[in-house]
């Protein structure tokens, strides 16, 4: 674990297992995904060409946000998509009960980039892929990032009710 950290968040050293993203992602999502990624550097005064400033914010993963607590989410292989429907649900029940205890979370994709390193960690073999991690604890209220409230489309871009 302490490699990846050394080498920095620019480096990735492993071959992700999965898509965060389709590569050809479309629009809307497309649009989305980049308006709240550039909402978010704005909040914190991070502009466009700072690469290192911006490489400096996403290595918080590493640390959870500097969360006392943090769990990693991992998937069978043999599970299909289905499964995984399951798991993100699991996952966000999971975040709403820690909410009704008081304690905040952020679902961290950013470790699907090291899955060799984190199922080393958590002593699991290959048949178990890391979906993400999730940070716990409680969030600061006065950082500018936690102002941060994503655009939401109207749902007549992206439902279709029959
Ligand atoms: C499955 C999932 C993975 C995420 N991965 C990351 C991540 O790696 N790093 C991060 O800073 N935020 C991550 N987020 C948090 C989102 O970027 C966003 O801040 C959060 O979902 C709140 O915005 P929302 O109200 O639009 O959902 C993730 C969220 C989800 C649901």
């Amino acid at each position: 674990m302490d490699e990846i950290i050394a080498q920095g968040a620019d480096q990735p050293l492993e071959a992700p297992e999965y898509h965060v993203y389709p590569p050809k992602l479309k629009d809307p999502y497309r649009t989305s995904r980049f308006e709240v990624g550039e909402d978010m550097y704005a909040l914190l005064g991070i502009s466009r060409e700072d690469k290192p400033a911006r490489l400096k914010w996403l290595e918080n993963n590493f640390r959870f946000f500097n969360a006392p607590a943090a769990a990693f989410c991992f998937v069978e292989t043999i599970m299909g998509p289905p499964q995984w429907a399951d798991l993100g649900m699991y996952l966000q029940s999971t975040m709403l009960l820690f909410q009704e205890e008081g304690l905040d979370t952020c679902a961290q994709e950013f470790w699907a980039r090291y899955p060799n390193t984190v199922r080393k960690f958590c002593d699991l073999d290959e048949n178990w892929m890391l979906f993400c991690g999730l940070a716990i604890g409680y969030k600061d209220d006065d950082h500018p990032v936690n102002q941060l409230h994503s655009k939401r489309r109207n749902s007549g871009e992206w439902l279709t009710f029959l």
